[in-house]
């Protein structure tokens, strides 16, 4: 696996690739659920990228980008584990260089529940995408439903700049228990994290709920205020390319999560 620091770096690495290239963009701290999307990209491309950057554009004032986890090392082992061609760990000077002001803003799908939550945020997520879009020229780009609004954002940027990039959602992956993996969930004392299960368990009552032709966001929030320890952000049904996804943050203590269920057809 190379490993490149710089952008110059990349497009020298990629200058003579032949056949698909399949983008995986991260933050770091890896865990099994990037390591699904870069399964899927291993399986389904010829090269496989994948960016490690913990990209401070989309961190509001007052949120956790410095403590965000970082590992650099055990990240660059996961990646040469799961057959990665090339890794990219920029600092944050080569994509923001001094001077740098220029912004993508996506409408639609990036307005509501966390567009609502975290100004900004989609605005810094839709930037640096862009970035690394036209840094790789992937064929392919691999994002998790975990995040399904912020895959809806990418899937409108790609569709409204005409990209011709090809996305991929993968689905969820979850610790035994239902807790969706998160880097954010090393953050959760273990109290917390037995709390968060009510997440998980809310989100499957509110999809049995539907099922059963009952309203699925109040079934949710039934079994999220049996547990004192969360704080619900929102728990609301969103259809981003049609379908509908039932979609809750709650703070655990001071360690936001977010996760999501699909109602019907197989993801968001
Ligand atoms: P990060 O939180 O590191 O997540 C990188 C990718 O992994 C995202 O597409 C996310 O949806 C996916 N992912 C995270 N946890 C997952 C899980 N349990 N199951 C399946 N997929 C999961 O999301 C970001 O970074 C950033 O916003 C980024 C897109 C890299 C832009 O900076």
């Amino acid at each position: 696996m190379k490993v490149a620091g710089t952008i110059c770096e990349v497009r020298a690495a990629l200058a003579s690739a032949q056949g698909s290239v399949g983008l995986v963009p991260t933050m770091g701290a890896l865990h099994r659920g990037h390591l699904a999307l870069l399964a899927a990209a291993r399986s389904d491309c010829d090269l496989v990228v994948a960016s490690v950057f913990v990209n401070p554009a989309q961190f509001g004032a007052g949120e956790d980008l410095a403590a965000y986890p970082r590992n650099e090392a055990g990240d660059l082992r996961a990646l040469e584990e799961v057959g990665a061609d090339l890794a990219f760990l920029p600092e944050a000077s080569e994509l923001y260089p001094p001077g740098f002001d220029t912004w993508v803003e996506v409408g639609g799908a990036a307005q509501g529940l966390e567009g609502d939550a975290r100004p900004g945020h989609f605005r810094g997520v839709a930037t640096v995408c862009l970035k690394l879009f036209g840094i790789v020229r992937p064929d392919r780009a691999y994002f998790g439903q975990k995040d399904a609004q912020q895959a809806a954002v990418v899937a409108q940027l790609i569709r409204d700049l005409q990209l011709g990039i090809e996305l991929r959602v993968v689905p969820t992956v979850r610790d035994e228990d239902g807790l969706a993996l998160s880097s954010r969930n090393a953050y959760l004392s273990a109290e917390e994290r037995s709390a968060a299960l009510a997440l998980p368990r809310a989100l499957d009552a509110g999809a049995e709920a539907h099922r059963a032709g009952r309203d699925p966001a109040a079934a949710a929030r039934a079994i999220l205020a049996g547990e004192p320890r969360l704080t619900p952000d929102y728990v609301e049904v969103a259809r981003w390319n049609g379908s509908p996804v039932l979609a809750a943050a709650v703070r655990a203590g001071s360690t936001r999560l977010i996760d999501n269920v699909v109602l019907e057809g197989e993801r968001a």
